[in-house]
């Protein structure tokens, strides 16, 4: 193995998703390596839904290869996928609204490989999101938007992943509650675990991974790096293709 290889967290090549024929991921090809926050940005329909969708095989894909350290993820059933490390936070926060924000994050304890560490990673969740021990009893469904973003991110976090990808965390949030999720994203790949992150918002994702990939109509178009952040001509240009 090189030492390239050693470091990869996510090796995607080649994945397609289509529906009914009509193609939504043309043959992107992309990688996150340990320690890394990775983005991919791109408007409404560009795909990017449907690539996290196919990677966890949610939704039907093809790809040359779709593997986290080492393990194929292909014909992996989704939650063997999630048992893989590979923990997805789906667009809309979802939580499950009835149930108080202890038992939902009592469930993303369920997909973890192994128990050791669960108070650890508890207490640092607890720390990451102080709201989620202060309404720890209290029915998700009753926390505001971004609440429920930091309940379906600490949830993710308990699965203890080795891959955390985000659809969309900043969707439908206030500007405060965009701040927090970006400041946490940050601080959840600072203790060690690699981010994909798939957001609309083109600057402040730009600004804050290491590398971003432009997803418009299925395909990968660019990478930008942080210091692209604020060249908004650039990001116009991966916006709408030049
Ligand atoms: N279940 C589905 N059946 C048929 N077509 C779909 C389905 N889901 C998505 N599509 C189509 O696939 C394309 C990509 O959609 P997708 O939701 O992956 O984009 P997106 O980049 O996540 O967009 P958004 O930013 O709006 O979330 C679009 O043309 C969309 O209409
Ligand atoms: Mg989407």
């Amino acid at each position: 193995m090189s030492p390239d290889n050693r470091q990869r967290v996510l090796t995607v090549e080649a994945l397609r998703v289509a529906y009914g024929g009509i193609p939504a991921v043309s043959d992107i090809t992309f990688h996150v390596d340990a320690g890394e926050l990775v983005g991919i940005i791109g408007p409404n329909g560009a795909g990017k839904s449907s690539a996290l969708l196919g990677l966890v095989n949610a939704v039907r894909s093809e790809s040359a290869q779709a593997s986290l350290r080492g393990t194929d993820l292909r014909r992996l059933a989704p939650e063997k996928v999630a048992r893989s490390g590979f923990a997805l936070v789906m667009e809309g926060h979802q939580v499950f609204g009835r149930l108080s924000v202890r038992d939902n994050l009592r469930l993303g304890a369920t997909a973890r490989r192994a128990r050791a560490g669960l108070t650890a990673d508890l207490d640092w969740i607890h720390e990451l999101f102080p709201i989620l021990a202060e309404f720890a009893d209290r029915p998700a469904g009753l926390l505001s938007g971004g609440q429920q973003q930091q309940l379906a991110i600490g949830r993710a976090l308990l699965a203890s992943p080795t891959l955390l990808a985000l659809d969309e965390p900043s969707l439908g949030l206030s500007p405060t509650a965009v701040d927090t999720v970006f400041e946490a994203i940050q601080r959840i790949r600072e203790r060690g675990t690699a981010v994909l992150l798939v957001e609309q918002r083109a600057q402040q994702t730009v600004k804050s991974a290491d590398r971003t990939y432009v997803l418009t109509e299925g395909r990968l178009t660019m990478t930008l790096s942080p210091t692209d952040a604020d060249d908004s001509a650039l990001l116009m240009k991966a916006y709408l293709g030049s």
